[in-house]
């Protein structure tokens, strides 16, 4: 059995205050939830966010870090950072960052081994856009995305790697994929992960679906063999939505 896990990526929103009364509101509505609960903040809402925690089923993220340690990068987090704070999860590689801040799978490689070496949990993002899927070249796209993305990771380092499929297209668009379409996705990308790490790693690995996750279409995703949670963007601003999700069957 897969950990299934439903994490929250709030981008750039939420004050402290936002953040101390959404905990309030979450922390009752997901305390019987069996599922891990991740929410990824902005770096001003993390330590408060790790305050408010209650729950032994719910971590704190962030949503992206540098690859060195330390040093001569201003505006820049490092993962060293993060984990003294008590963060365990951090975002890599999302399509934003790819689209606005000339994220690459290269740098996506570099950040994720920072994370790990740190001691924290990586979900790395991959997904085509909308011009990729209309051409055909999902898998081809996908692919790369994975063997650049995870260069210089060991099968031992994959145990704290969690994949988020975010198709382009489907994120913030209210265009979500399909149950199918998210799990022929997922179950390729699981396929690529058996051919590089091998069985044991591909099987283990969660894979998560993000774009346009909300309470009404969590359980129909989640009941697909490979779609191992969420990444939600829109709809973890709002506890009682994200609480449905997190608490929406699944297999
Ligand atoms: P969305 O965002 O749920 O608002 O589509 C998902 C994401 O970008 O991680």
């Amino acid at each position: 059995m897969r950990e299934i896990i439903l994490a929250g990526n709030w981008k750039m929103n939420k004050l402290v205050s936002e953040t101390k009364s959404f905990f309030g509101e979450l922390s009752p509505l997901v305390k019987d939830c069996k599922n891990t609960v991740v929410i990824c903040a902005p770096y001003t809402a993390l330590a408060a966010a790790v305050d408010c925690v209650t729950n032994a089923n719910v971590f704190i993220g962030a949503e992206n870090a540098h690859w060195e340690k330390s040093g001569a990068f201003t505006g820049e987090i490092a993962a060293d950072m993060l984990a003294e704070i008590g963060i365990k999860y951090v975002i890599i590689g999302h399509s934003e960052r790819r689209q606005y801040f000339g994220e690459t799978n290269e740098t996506v490689a570099k950040r994720t081994k920072a994370v790990l070496n740190a001691g924290l949990k990586a979900i790395v993002c991959v997904g085509e856009t909308l011009a990729q899927r209309e051409k055909n070249v999902t898998e081809s796209v996908l692919n790369e995305q994975i063997t650049l993305g995870f260069n210089g990771i060991t099968a031992e380092e994959m145990k704290n790697v969690v994949i988020a499929y975010e198709p382009v297209w489907a994120i913030g668009t209210g265009l979500t994929a399909t149950a199918m379409q998210a799990q022929t996705a997922i179950s390729f990308i699981r396929q690529q992960i058996k051919n590089i790490y091998g069985e044991a790693v591909a099987e283990n690995i969660s894979i998560l679906y993000g774009g346009s996750m909300n309470e009404k279409n969590a359980a129909e995703l989640l009941s697909m063999p490979d779609i191992d949670g969420g990444l939600i963007g829109g709809a973890s601003l709002v506890a009682g939505k994200f609480a449905a999700i997190c608490n929406a069957d699944n297999k």
